[in-house]
């Protein structure tokens, strides 16, 4: 029997191979454009009791795989899981988005729970990840995932998500004290969280920083490079041998030398950047995903074609695992998914 890495596409482009045909899945491929996934989420009800529902949750990370036959699955949990472990308020609102109670002063730091409370919530999670490694197909690579600490933290501190992230730029100028205490229990969960499905199946871990690229110079430095290397050094020390992907979303010249000073082993990539230049000045370092822009699953046509041709030729010359820039939306036609996967692996 070959052993995993020779036979899963992703964790041999995660090893560093320039494979003819870069292997392929999706941000959000589970999801609202999906008439299977909107069954399945009537059926658990709203979006939480899914997320926790283990048999539900691994059925709707399955529902892409079957559809498509990706050469990943990405856990179905979301990165505010962590967040209510701690003790937050979560809930979502239809239409809007996710409202969270608030952190901006020491007592609402006080009153969260302590890092190892984490699993009494978590738990289920690691149950659709036992399930989805007994039912994905052998060639399937299983991803884990958790938000970066900056993210999650600008989502704890606002009680929302924001165009600007301005609230925690607010307590990051305001009470340093305090936002890097919450920094560092969120860097702390994540390590936990992220062994924790590693232990229970997860063959690949993703740090989700979708708001990296609101952090500027030394603040990017401080607050989305240093958590990033603290959670991939964390990992990499208690389960050597498992990849570590990084999205420092929108970064831009942040994403130059992301994975030497942070040890992942492979930078995401959003559509702001051009695969050329990715190729130039971050694949030079290592493995690349990315980065067709999301629009093109709502458009489709021959410009989607172009566009997919032209990131796999700009990044045919190093590792590359393609993807989207950020994830597919609820608007998308899932026939533009089979084009796409048809025109990365048949040219
Ligand atoms: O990619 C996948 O298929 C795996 C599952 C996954 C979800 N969220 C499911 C989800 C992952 C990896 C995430 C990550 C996530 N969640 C991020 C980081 C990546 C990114 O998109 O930037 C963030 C910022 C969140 C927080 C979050 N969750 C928001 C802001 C929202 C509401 C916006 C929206 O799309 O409605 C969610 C809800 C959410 N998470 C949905 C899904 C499939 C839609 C929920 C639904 O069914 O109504």
């Amino acid at each position: 029997m070959k052993d995993a890495v020779q036979s899963k596409t992703i964790l041999r482009a995660l090893a560093g191979e320039a494979l003819p045909t870069p292997p392929i899945w999706m941000m959000r491929q589970a999801g609202r454009y999906l008439p299977e996934y909107k069954a399945t989420r009537a059926q658990a009800g709203d979006f939480l009791s899914l997320c926790y529902n283990p048999e539900l949750a691994a059925e709707v990370t399955l529902q892409p795989i079957r559809r498509y036959g990706f050469d990943a699955a990405i856990l179905f949990a979301d990165i505010l899981l962590v967040p209510q472990a701690l003790g937050a308020d979560l809930w979502f609102v239809t239409g809007e988005g996710p409202r969270l109670s608030t952190i901006t002063q020491q007592s609402d730091f006080d009153a969260l729970k302590p890092v190892d409370a984490i699993h009494d919530t978590l738990n289920p999670i690691y149950e659709t990840v036992k399930i989805l490694r007994r039912e994905l197909p052998e060639e399937t690579t299983l991803i884990g995932f958790a938000g970066a600490p900056w993210t999650v933290a600008t989502y704890m501190i606002a009680g929302q998500g924001t165009p600007d992230q301005g609230p925690a730029h607010a307590l990051r100028e305001g009470n340093v004290e305090l936002f890097e205490a919450l920094l560092a229990r969120i860097t702390a969960a994540t390590i936990e969280y992220l062994s924790a499905q590693i232990e229970a199946g997860a063959e690949v871990v993703k740090i989700f920083d979708s708001w990296a690229g609101s952090l500027k110079g030394d603040a990017f430095e401080k607050y989305a490079v240093v958590p990033c290397a603290e959670i991939t050094a964390a990992i990499k020390a208690r389960h050597p041998g498992i990849p570590i992907i990084g999205f420092p979303r929108e970064a831009g010249d942040g994403y130059i030398g992301f994975h030497a000073k942070t040890g992942v082993d492979c930078v995401a990539l959003d559509n702001s950047v051009s695969a050329d230049w990715a190729a130039k000045h971050v694949q030079v370092d290592g493995c690349v995903q990315g980065n067709l822009a999301s629009s093109h699953m709502v458009t489709g046509g021959q410009a989607l074609v172009d566009e997919t041709r032209a990131i796999v030729k700009a990044l045919s010359g190093g590792p590359h695992i393609f993807n989207l820039g950020h994830g597919i939306t609820p608007d998308a036609d899932p026939e533009n998914v089979t084009l796409m996967i048809e025109t990365v692996r048949g040219g």
